[in-house]
């Protein structure tokens, strides 16, 4: 099992993984997708298991706004590679390869990397029965998110600060 960048080669296993994930009306699209690999290439890691497979990512870009927003989620184009908070827009594993610490450890190389790069930190929006989940790694619960309300789903802001 190993972790590598993600290339536009992968765009249709990212997206199905994806709508596998999350339900429709908080599954982002193959366009958003593919609009994402070719804008913040750097900021997507995929999972994959023993026989190459990608089994789950994590992706986000980078920004001067410190929070979340469901306009970044569509918008790739809003990415800064100056920018000084890492966003994670999604962290999705199958459900055939959960409880083995693929998330875990694919959020741990992309806080990592963030730290690396002199980023001030990580932020994610996440539904409430993952906020113990995120705690862990030192996320820091922020509320209820009020520039997210993707899927009609009410959603925490976590942010982790580095350095
Ligand atoms: C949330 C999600 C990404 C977690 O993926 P995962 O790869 O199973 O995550 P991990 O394996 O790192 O951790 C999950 C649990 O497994 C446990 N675990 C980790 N490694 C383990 C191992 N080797 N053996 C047994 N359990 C393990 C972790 O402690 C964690 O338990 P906890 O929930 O009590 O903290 C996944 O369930 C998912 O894709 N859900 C749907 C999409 C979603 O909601 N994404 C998050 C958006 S905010």
């Amino acid at each position: 099992m190993f972790i590598r960048k993600a290339a536009q080669s992968d765009l249709d296993q990212i997206a199905q993984i994806e709508s596998i994930c999350f339900p429709q009306g908080q599954a982002a699209g193959r366009e958003v997708f593919r609009d994402r690999l070719r804008t913040f290439p750097d900021h997507f890691m995929i999972m994959c298991d023993e026989y190459s497979n990608a089994a789950a990512f994590i992706n986000g870009f980078t920004t001067d706004r410190r929070d979340l927003t469901d306009e970044m989620y569509r918008s790739a184009y809003m990415h800064d590679e100056n920018g000084a908070w890492q966003m994670v827009f999604g962290l999705c594993t199958l459900p055939e390869y959960r409880q083995r610490g693929f998330a875990q450890r694919l959020l741990k190389e992309f806080i990592r990397q963030a730290g690396l790069q002199g980023r001030k930190g990580v932020v994610l929006t996440c539904k409430q029965q993952l906020i113990t989940y995120y705690e862990k790694f030192g996320f820091v619960n922020e509320g209820i998110s009020s520039g997210s309300v993707i899927g009609g789903v009410q959603w925490y802001q976590m942010r982790l600060l580095l350095g």
